[in-house]
């Protein structure tokens, strides 16, 4: 598995994982519920997808083995994380671990001493495993049960 610099190329590869992580993975959030589906998802096509691969001010990465996309990542030059989302055939592998740790590279590397992220229900066990804290309530994005503010300092 190698990680790289998403590409304009990448978009349909990257949402095609974006979206079947959503759904077929966070379901402890969306719970099956169509609504809260539809707005989840509304966002991930892959114009749109196209349209933050390479935006200023983010970097996203993914995780790649030969031809397919294991996992999507983003950071912004603030540190915050945007999206951390592994392919549903490519589970508990440490696709995700990598991804965070050149996630958290870039950050570093851009001056930052924490990351900061919004998790999915899903996700929070994952994250408290790697050191991140929670920082507040949830704030149930799009209704889901999940949105745990979480941050973790930045070892330099
Ligand atoms: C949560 C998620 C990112 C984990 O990705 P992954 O590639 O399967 O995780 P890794 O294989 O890197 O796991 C690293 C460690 O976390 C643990 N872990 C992974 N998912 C876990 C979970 N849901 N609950 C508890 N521990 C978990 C692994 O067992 C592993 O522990 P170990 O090092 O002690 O063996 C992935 O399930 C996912 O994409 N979920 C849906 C999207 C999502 O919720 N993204 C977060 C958006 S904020």
């Amino acid at each position: 598995m190698d990680i790289r610099p998403a590409v304009i190329g990448d978009a349909p590869a990257a949402c095609e994982v974006l979206r079947r992580s959503i759904v077929e993975l966070c379901a402890p959030d969306h719970r099956n519920e169509p609504a809260i589906l539809e707005q989840w998802l509304a966002n991930k096509t892959p114009e749109i997808v196209a349209s933050w691969i390479g935006k200023p001010g983010t970097t996203m990465l993914l995780a790649v083995e030969d031809d397919a996309v294991l996992g999507v990542g983003s950071v912004t030059d603030a540190g915050e994380i945007t999206l951390n989302y592994v392919s549903p055939d490519a589970r508990l592998r440490g696709v995700s671990r990598t991804l965070i740790g050149a996630l958290e590279d870039r950050a570093r590397h851009l001056g930052n001493a924490r990351c900061h992220l919004s998790s999915t229900e899903t996700a929070r066990q994952f994250y408290l495993g790697l050191g991140y804290t929670e920082d507040g309530p949830p704030a149930c994005k799009f209704g889901t049960t999940g949105g745990y503010p979480m941050s973790k300092a930045l070892v330099t």
